[in-house]
C-alpha cells in the first residue's frame, strides 16, 4: 500500500506552500563540528538520490541547505539536476565552514556575494527562501550589521522569494519579526519552548514559520513531532536526518 502523502499549506503570506515536515541536509555536506548522538556518514549520491525520492513521494517539497553546511549546497545543485520532483529550497547568509571551521559575515557585501554563490551552486534563478544564519549575536545582526535589508534588497532584484532569520534569541526573533521579516525558522522541542508565543504572534502576522532542532539534534524520536506541530503558527519542521526509514517515521508522526 502507499502511503498517503502529507499535504501542503501557506508558508505564511510568502506565496509559497510547504508540508508540515521539511527536510534538513546538513548531512549531506558537513560531518565535523556537528552535535548528533551519533557520528554523522556523509550519504553517497545514490543513498542522497534515494532519500530525495522517498521524501517527495511522501509529500515533502522544501529542502533546507546552508552554505555553512559543507558540500551541502553544491551536492545539492549536482542532484537536483538529477530530481525530476519541484523543489523549494531554503539556504542561508552569515556562516561559512572551511576546513573544519565556522567563521561569520554578516555584511551587506557578503550577504550579496553569497546569494550570487548559492544562485550558482543550487543552479537556480532564483533561491526560494535565504535566512540570516545568526551566531547568536541576533540584535547586532539586526540592528548593526544591515544583514536583513540586504536581504530584502536583493528580493527586490528578483533573487530570492522570501528572506528572514534563522534566530537564536527570542529577542533576535522578535525584532526580525518587526522588521518585516517573511520567514522566521525558530527553535522548538521539548526542552525549548520559549519561542512558543513568537511563533504563534509570527504565524497570525503573515509570517511563514519554520521550526529547527525539533528532535534535539538528534536526542528525540518520531514520536516529537506531533508535540511540535501541536503549538499554534507551526508551518514546517525541519527534520535532518539521512536515513529512509527515520523520514518514514517521521511523515507518520505528522499524518
Ligand atoms: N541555525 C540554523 O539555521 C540551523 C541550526 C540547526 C539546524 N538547522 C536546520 O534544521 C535541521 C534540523 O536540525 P538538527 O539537525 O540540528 O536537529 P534535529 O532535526 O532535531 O535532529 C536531527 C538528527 O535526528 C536524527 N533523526 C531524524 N529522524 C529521526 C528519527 N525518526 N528517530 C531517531 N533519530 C532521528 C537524525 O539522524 P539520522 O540521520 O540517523 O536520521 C539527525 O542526527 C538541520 O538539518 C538544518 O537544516 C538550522
Amino acid at each position: 500500500m502507499v502511503d498517503t502523502p502529507l499535504s501542503q499549506h501557506p508558508l505564511g503570506n510568502t506565496g509559497l506552500t510547504v508540508a508540515k515536515l521539511s527536510l534538513g541536509l546538513v548531512k549531506l555536506g558537513r560531518d565535523q563540528g556537528v552535535k548528533y548522538p551519533t557520528p554523522a556518514k556523509i550519504p553517497t549520491d545514490s543513498e542522497a538520490l534515494a532519500l530525495l525520492a522517498h521524501a517527495h513521494i511522501l509529500g515533502v517539497n522544501l529542502l533546507d541547505t546552508a552554505p555553512a553546511y559543507g558540500i551541502s549546497e553544491i551536492r545539492l545543485g549536482v542532484l537536483l539536476q538529477r530530481s525530476s520532483a519541484k523543489w523549494l529550497i531554503c539556504t542561508k547568509v552569515g556562516e561559512e565552514f572551511t576546513d573544519g571551521k565556522s567563521s561569520h559575515d554578516f555584511s551587506p557585501e557578503h550577504v550579496r556575494f553569497s546569494v550570487e554563490r548559492s544562485l550558482t551552486r543550487l543552479r537556480v534563478d532564483v533561491l526560494d527562501i535565504v535566512l540570516i544564519h545568526s551566531d547568536g549575536n541576533d540584535i547586532d545582526i539586526l540592528q548593526r550589521q544591515g544583514t536583513l535589508d540586504a536581504l530584502h534588497a536583493l528580493k527586490a532584484e528578483g533573487k530570492i522569494r522570501a528572506v528572514g532569520m534563522s534566530h537564536k534569541t527570542l529577542a533576535g526573533g522578535e525584532l526580525a519579526l518587526s522588521q518585516g521579516a517573511d520567514v522566521l525558522m525558530a527553535t522548538l522541542n521539548r526542552s525549548h519552548t520559549e519561542d512558543a508565543e513568537l511563533i504563534a504572534n509570527a504565524a497570525r502576522a503573515g509570517c511563514g514559520v519554520l521550526i529547527k532542532k525539533a528532535l534535539n539534534s538528534g536526542h528525540g524520536s518520531a514520536d516529537d513531532l506531533a508535540f511540535v506541530a501541536g503549538y499554534e503558527g507551526v508551518h514546517s519542521i525541519v527534520v535532518g536526518t539521512t536515513s529512509v526509514k527515520h523520514l518514514g517515521e517521521n511523515v507518520a508522526a505528522l499524518r
